[in-house]
């Protein structure tokens, strides 16, 4: 086992520099390292980067997809110059960059670095999901960054590339502060259907961008904030259940939160007074039958597509036709073979009979269940609706 705590990672070089990381302040914060990888031949590649709060990380994509005469990007990441140098080698064999997507209408994490994604690619168009907003004032789109002369509309102001993408929608439903929208891409060539929250596949192995740097991994392994962060595979292997059992529930079942004496007790050791440490503050605590409860999440053999819990349970709980209705209709695509989700593994095998039993499945299960590793997310959703501030039928509202 290897102690790297405090240790300096691969991950301090200059072209991974993101600037703007204090508008949304996700780990890893000001230097996000991006995975580039060509997942179909000539027609599909991947860029991933880490994405989370408090080390709950998980990889969120850029998908760069061939068009005719150049290439469509599918979802936003920041553009470090690492990301950037590769998009640029793709144009100089592929042609340019013609299109930028931004596929959903609520998720701040897929929007924040639009704007500077736009200006690194000035002649492209940027296609944007209807139902647009911001919190806590709803700022025009121009105000929050969007060149309002290459800005279009998707469906309203028509779409992009149609001889190679089908383009078709999730929701719009009303999540209170604003809408939940979420346009999907069936990139014919490909084979692809290109989504962006809506369906996520989860592999038992950590993701391969954890190999740059396995702290969060390491930070997540742990039973208290005093032990150091020893590297080996089982302790990369524990972290990543863990942080996929937080990004899924926000708060699972087999977790306890200690008081705050016992969490203090257990800071400032030697060795963990360091910011990569967070100075020995682990607020948590694991029941000991708590690896149990991960493991309808993970695939072993692939990766396991599902509703991501937070989506059903948060945005969709009452409104499960909204679902069924998309899940059909990606059924109804008989040449799919891939799914490729903005979040988790891609490519994933997927196929239009996968998705009717995925569909057939959700049907009969329960949707949006209150308890076990769902109580959490079931309290916060009921006591939102108690407040009034989602309504309770969410497909009322909006009807374009
Ligand atoms: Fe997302």
């Amino acid at each position: 086992m290897k102690d790297i705590s405090g240790k300096k990672q691969d991950l301090l070089v200059p072209k991974q520099d993101w600037p703007w990381w204090p508008l949304f302040p996700l780990y890893p914060y000001g230097k996000k390292k991006t995975l580039f990888k060509e997942i179909i031949q000539d027609q599909v590649w991947s860029f991933e980067q880490l994405q989370g709060i408090y080390y709950v990380a998980v990889p969120v994509r850029l998908t760069v997809v061939k068009v005719s005469g150049g290439l469509m990007i599918y979802n936003s990441l920041p553009p470090t110059a690492e990301l950037l140098k590769d998009v640029v080698q793709l144009e100089e064999k592929h042609g340019p960059v013609k299109s930028i997507v931004l596929p959903t209408a609520s998720g701040l994490e897929h929007k924040i670095s639009l704007p500077a994604l736009s200006r690194a690619f000035p002649k492209a168009n940027l296609w944007i999901c209807p139902g647009q907003w911001s919190f806590p004032i709803d700022l025009p789109l121009s105000w929050l960054g969007f060149p309002s002369d290459r800005t279009r509309v998707l469906f309203a102001d028509g779409l992009p590339h149609t001889d190679c993408c089908d383009w078709f929608f999730l929701g719009p439903l009303d999540i209170g502060l604003g809408r939940f929208q979420e346009v999907s891409c069936y990139h014919k060539k490909s084979k692809s259907l290109l989504v962006t929250d809506s369906l996520i596949g989860i592999e038992a192995s950590p993701p391969e961008l954890f190999d740059f740097d396995p702290t969060a991994l390491l930070f997540h392994s742990r039973e208290n904030g005093d032990e150091p962060l020893l590297d080996s595979p089982e302790a990369r292997k524990k972290g990543w259940k863990r942080i996929v059992l937080f990004a899924s529930f926000l708060r699972p079942e087999k977790l306890s939160i200690p008081s705050i004496p016992n969490i203090l007790k257990k800071s400032f050791k030697p060795g963990l007074r360091n910011p990569k440490s967070h100075f020995g503050l682990y607020p948590f605590e694991w029941d000991k039958d708590w690896e149990s409860s991960s493991q309808k999440l993970l695939g072993i053999s692939r990766p396991s597509i599902q509703v991501a819990p937070v989506l059903e349970r948060l945005v969709f709980p009452r409104a499960k036709k909204s679902f069924i209705d998309w899940l059909a209709k990606v059924a109804s695509i008989n040449s799919m073979k891939w799914l490729i989700s903005s979040h988790y593994s891609a490519r994933v095998s997927f196929s239009s009979n996968d998705a009717s039993v995925l569909k057939s499945r959700i049907i009969k299960r329960s949707w949006a269940p209150d308890k076990g590793n769902w109580s959490f997310l079931s309290w916060l959703d009921k006591s939102l609706l108690n407040l009034r501030i989602v309504p309770s039928d969410p497909r009322s509202r909006f009807k374009d």
